[in-house]
């Protein structure tokens, strides 16, 4: 199973996290990271900032895990947009090794294939940071999502729309469809980590750690791979069966093991 690990807020969350990843790319400076958007990764971002300072990054590269489909890749809520404003420019890494999945709609139907091409090419993704999506999607695969699935485009659900609507001015200006990395592509990086925070998550995190493996919460495929870390808040655990026995294993954890 993932490791759980239950911290006090997401700025702890945010610290733990990023010594994790500054480390990583300290001893290899062609890290490939995959790259979340929205809220969530947010606090790992910022704390990442601090920590790479002196740190060359000019080789890191990054993936992010979706883009709107149609969206004007200019748009600020474009995730081309939002990656280049959260994460490029304040960790000084160089734009032109970190991609989004291309949401031109001419062509979509190649973009995928072409996604999972470079991604390959890249030597695949070491460290994947993933947020969670109040109906249990990761990435963008949306509820009944195939675990095998491979970057695709994908019609985001209503749910998914109106917890989106907060970065538009409208449900309405929400993209109904997005470009998505697959589970099957998420599943093959090196590491997971999934961060999630506040009540609003609680029931997701419960359903994709202690909840059967099923397509129907896609974020349970974490319970298939070998090195998943579960970064939550009190409020995003307090549906979790077990919380007692993961603080009890973290806090009994080795040092030199890290998360
Ligand atoms: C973002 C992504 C989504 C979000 C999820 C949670 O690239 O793929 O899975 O992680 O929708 O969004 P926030 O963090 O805004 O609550």
């Amino acid at each position: 199973m993932a490791e759980i690990v239950i911290v006090r807020d997401k700025e702890a969350a945010g610290e733990l996290v990023a010594d994790h990843i500054a480390a990583l790319v300290r001893e290899n400076p062609e890290a490939v990271l995959g790259l979340a958007t929205g809220s969530t990764p947010l606090p790992v971002y910022e704390a990442l900032r601090p920590r790479l300072q002196g740190v060359d990054v000019s080789r890191v590269r990054g993936f992010a895990l979706d883009e709107y489909v149609g969206i004007d890749p200019a748009h600020p809520e474009s995730y081309r947009s939002v990656i280049t404003r959260e994460v490029v420019e304040p960790l000084g890494l160089n734009p032109e090794l970190v991609r989004t999945p291309d949401g031109t709609p001419e062509g979509i139907e190649y973009h995928g294939e072409e996604y999972e091409a470079a991604i390959l090419d890249a030597g695949g993704i070491d460290l994947q940071i993933l947020g969670i999506g109040t109906d249990g999607h990761i990435g963008f695969n949306e509820p009944g999502s195939s675990f095998a699935s491979q970057t695709r485009v994908k019609t985001l659900t209503e749910q998914t729309r109106r917890d989106n609507a907060r970065f538009f001015d409208s449900i309405d200006d929400v993209p109904m469809h997005c470009i998505t990395q697959g589970l099957g592509t998420i599943l093959r990086a090196r590491h997971l980590v999934l961060l999630a925070f506040g009540e609003g998550k609680a029931a997701a995190v419960a359903g994709a750690v202690e909840g059967p493996l099923t397509a129907s919460l896609p974020g349970s495929a974490i319970q298939l791979h070998a090195r998943a870390t579960v970064v939550v808040d009190e409020a995003a655990a307090s549906q979790l069966q077990r919380a007692a026995y993961y603080r009890y294993a973290f806090d009994n954890k080795p040092d030199w093991q890290g998360i």
